[in-house]
């Protein structure tokens, strides 16, 4: 189940208004979130003091979404708020991030949502960057894509197929015929390769490092540039990875990087990777991390850097909760 805010306005207090205003509203929610009528379970209206002609509910059972329980309020009266204004609450059975839709001049209450919001977050691996990423896009209601499970999922069919990666010629082969979506559960990022969830898999620990080494190949970025591209061309979205800010969006206004000494870093991962089970060593971790960063910002397409108009954010001394709110102020800063 999920839930779907809204919001519209009239010109006038007038039925003919709430009636058009309502169906285009509810219209769009529906068509957004890819509705079906019967996916919805009810729907709420709460509507300023202005508004007395005619009651939303009524005029969304006119607009034929009367197959569920409808309910308007009015709200109190409060200094300063935008007038003539309708909001909506609606509940449904769908599964996955919902996309809140405000219409007209409701638009301006929401600017974080109502304008497309992509944002970058480049760094080395354990800098904090996929924890502030998917907690960011949670906060701000939209989509997470973490563009090193694509180069992970990449790394684990060459070694499902037993390919050599150091033969860039074997490398290219697998990319042509690679079954890779990023498909989204429970606003959860989903990875499945020819048709599984391999989204634990990708986090094997010999899997970091054969993802470092495919992902310098041309080859197979140009085919996971073009899947992030196209992404964040039909929403809003939080990437991050290693050249989102220098490379995959080089135009967004919202660009980060995220970055900690190597010995936080190190001890983060070792962490991450113990309570999984897996049997590690901190002095491996801080050595694969060197490699890494090595390989990730010598190679020589779209390597690892700070973006010049990126804003650098040193997760050394900060708690997650602290890089998430250092982040959004920036990001409020603009919007
Ligand atoms: O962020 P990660 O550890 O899951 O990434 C695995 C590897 O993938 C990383 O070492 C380099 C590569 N990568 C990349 O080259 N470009 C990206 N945008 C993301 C990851």
């Amino acid at each position: 189940m999920n839930a779907v805010r809204g919001a519209t306005t009239v010109r006038e207090d007038a039925p003919d208004e709430i009636r058009e205003a309502v169906a285009e509203l509810l219209g769009e929610m529906v068509k957004r979130n890819r509705l079906a009528n019967s996916d919805i379970i009810c729907i709420t209206f709460s509507s300023t003091q202005d508004i007395r002609s005619f009651y939303p509910a009524k005029a969304a059972r006119e607009a034929g979404f009367g197959g569920c329980p409808l309910f308007s309020a009015l709200e109190p009266p409060i200094d300063g708020a935008l007038p003539l204004c309708i909001r909506v609450l609606m509940l449904t059975k769908a599964e996955g991030v919902p996309v809140p839709v405000y219409l007209r001049d409701a638009a301006n209450l929401r600017r974080d949502i109502t304008q497309k919001l992509v944002i970058a977050l480049d760094g080395p691996a354990g800098s904090g960057k996929s924890t502030a990423a998917k907690n960011l896009a949670k906060d701000l209601n939209i989509l997470y894509l973490d563009t090193g499970a694509m180069y992970r999922a990449c790394a684990l069919e060459c070694l499902n197929r037993g390919t050599d990666i150091s033969d860039e010629s074997a490398v290219r082969a697998v990319m042509e015929d690679i079954d890779l979506r990023i498909e989204y559960s429970g606003g959860r990022q989903v990875t499945m390769l020819n048709g599984r969830d391999v989204s634990e898999d990708i986090r094997r620990p010999e899997i970091s490092g054969m993802a470092s080494k495919v992902s310098a190949f041309g080859c197979v970025r140009r085919k996971m540039v073009e899947m992030q591209r196209r992404i964040a061309a039909t929403m809003s979205c939080v990437m991050d990875g290693r050249d989102i800010g220098t490379n995959v969006l080089p135009n967004t206004e919202h660009k980060f990087y995220v970055t900690a000494s190597v010995e936080v870093r190190a001890k983060r991962r070792y962490e991450e990777d113990r309570a999984k089970g897996y049997d590690v060593s901190y002095e491996n971790i801080v050595k694969e991390i060197r490699e890494r960063d090595k390989r990730d910002s010598e190679r020589e397409i779209a390597p690892l850097r700070c973006a010049e108009d990126a804003v650098v954010v040193d997760t050394s001394d900060m708690t997650p909760e602290e890089a998430v709110a250092f982040i959004k102020n920036k990001i409020q800063e603009k919007v």
